[in-house]
């Protein structure tokens, strides 16, 4: 059984895809914690509504990647039975960047979802940036986490179609729906062993 984490900062919908999924499709997997570094959180509550234990590590006034603050992630993880051995680390749309330390602890074990379809639009606000650029399709990934900035190996993506006048608010929404699917999916397949990571690329097994 893998024991999983999820890394939020705010809304929690995705966490909130991913705890329901869990549930209903009986998936092979123990929601051990949620860890929000924001106190205000909108997804706390829904965690705890939900039955899973919530964490919060202020990261106020911590700017960038932080090994030190990332260790306070990794006794919280480790106390809650996520280890690298046994468990999966999920970010849900957790707003700071990784240190290496961390990721090399928990290689292969990090996923986080995308609102684009990467390589495009990277980083910050790729809704707008996508609606900006005047794509006609746009969508969604779920990756694992390396070392760079959403460029791990691509596991699931799906595509939404972007109308004429569509705005970051009406893509991020009909895009937030795929977001809801191909999360709890990916995260079914790592845990039935399905999922193979060959050099940059993921297979299905
Ligand atoms: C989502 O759009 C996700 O793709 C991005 O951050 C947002 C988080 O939303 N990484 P929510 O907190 O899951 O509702």
């Amino acid at each position: 059984m893998i024991n999983l984490a999820i890394l939020i900062s705010g809304r929690g919908s995705n966490m909130e895809a991913i705890l329901k999924s869990v549930k209903k499709n009986k998936m092979l997997v123990n929601p051990a914690v949620v860890i929000s570094n924001k106190p205000d959180a909108k997804g706390i509550k829904l965690a705890q509504k939900l039955g899973v234990q919530t964490h919060v590590i202020e990261s106020r006034g911590i700017k960038g990647a932080n090994w030190d603050y990332d260790k306070k992630i990794v006794a919280v993880l480790e106390k809650s039975g996520v280890t690298p051995k046994n468990g999966l680390v999920c970010l849900a749309g957790f707003m700071r960047i990784l240190s290496p330390e961390f990721i090399r602890y928990f290689k292969g074990r990090i996923m986080n979802i995308h609102p684009a379809i990467l390589p495009s639009f990277p980083g910050l606000h790729s809704q707008r940036q996508a609606v900006e650029y005047g794509v006609k399709y746009s969508g969604c990934t779920v990756h694992f986490v390396d070392e760079g900035v959403d460029t791990g190996p691509i596991i699931i993506q799906d595509i939404v179609k972007v109308n004429d006048n569509d705005t970051e608010e009406t893509l991020s929404k009909r895009i937030l729906r795929k977001e809801h699917q191909i999360y709890p999916t990916a995260i079914r397949l790592f845990c039935e062993g399905k999922i193979m990571v060959k050099g940059r690329k993921t297979v299905r097994v």
